[in-house]
């Protein structure tokens, strides 16, 4: 089948980038919000990041991109969609809902495409009459330039829209990696308890958090290091997928350490909320905790 129109389900960080990317590619896209404010602060984001892109001139041409994304609060406005993303918050039952409430709406042919970064693609099976056109595409943050994208198969997908979803992901510019629906898929099974190493090793006073930044990103090239990379995925967003990768595995290495749920007791997310494991009053300086 042929994707002509994308439906993006939230406007956050993550569907605000996706619907970004897909008018980008020449899609049409409609994003759905539960209120208006949701989309005009996901739309404030892509303004931002067009605009960097048309300083550079890699994009040609903003106000084209701008006329194929559409903001919408009204679930019919999805209808004649032929895929539609799912990027709310990562919550097994609210995705259930989601996805149950535009079944009957979304032409049936239509992909239903889950962004989820931990919860069981299958899971989300049940909600709908067309568990074979479910799949999982796992987009990475900041979506606009990371260059993966993690297509997740389950038992019940079909062949046809395992091509159709890896062929558009091609189409925005990803690189697909095939991955089975396992928790954490491949970049968090791998990810995550490099994360929880660096606050245990912090916790442990292996190093102070500028110095165990410093470390790997000298060190060993990433381009950020662990703490700043937390601060940026959301502390929130990390203990929320410690807890469903280690109730899957029951391994201490997805375990979330103390100070991880004292920092997301106290509201401290990280950048979204200004702060984490660093304090970013001023965000070109940000300094780092010591807790
Ligand atoms: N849109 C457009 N341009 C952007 C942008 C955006 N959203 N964000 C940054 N840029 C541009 C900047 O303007 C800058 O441009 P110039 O070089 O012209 O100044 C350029 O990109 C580089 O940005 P910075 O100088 O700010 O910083 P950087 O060199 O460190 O690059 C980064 C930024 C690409 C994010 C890089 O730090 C990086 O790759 N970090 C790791 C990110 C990562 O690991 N993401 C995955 C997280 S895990 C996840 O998402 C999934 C999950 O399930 C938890």
């Amino acid at each position: 089948m042929e994707i002509r129109k994308v439906g993006v389900l939230g406007c956050g960080l993550m569907g605000s980038g996706i619907a970004q990317v897909s008018a980008t590619a020449g899609f049409d896209v409609a994003v759905l919000e539960v209120e208006q404010r949701f989309l005009d602060k996901g739309f404030a984001g892509i303004e931002k990041s067009l605009a960097k892109f048309a300083e550079k001139g890699t994009i040609k041409d903003p106000d084209a991109i701008r006329a194929r994304l559409k903001g919408t609060t009204k679930k019919e406005d999805l209808a004649d969609c032929d895929i539609v993303i799912e990027a709310i918050i990562e919550n097994v039952a609210e995705k259930k809902k989601m996805f149950a409430s535009i079944d009957p709406i979304v032409k049936k042919e239509a992909i239903f495409a889950t962004n989820t970064s931990s919860i069981s693609v299958t899971e989300l099976l049940s909600a709908v009459k067309r568990p074979e056109r479910v799949i999982g595409m796992h987009f990475f943050n900041p979506v606009p330039l990371m260059k993966l994208v993690e297509v997740v198969k389950t038992i019940a997908t079909a062949p046809d829209v395992y091509e159709t979803a890896s062929e558009f992901g091609r189409k925005l510019g990803k690189v697909p990696v095939r991955t089975s629906d396992k928790t954490g898929f491949i970049v968090n099974r791998l990810l995550v308890p490099y994360l929880l190493d660096a606050i245990r090793a912090y916790e442990e006073g292996v190093g102070s958090i500028p110095d165990i930044d410093n470390a790997m990103k000298l060190g060993c090239g990433y381009p950020m290091g662990p703490f700043t990379l937390l601060d940026f995925v959301g502390l929130d967003t990390t203990y929320y997928i410690t807890h469903v990768m280690f109730d899957e595995f029951k391994e201490r290495r997805f375990a979330s350490p103390p100070l991880l749920k004292r920092l997301v007791m106290a509201g401290w997310y990280g950048r979204k909320t200004g702060k984490g494991f660093y304090d970013y009053a001023d965000p070109n300086n940000p300094v780092p905790g010591n807790f």
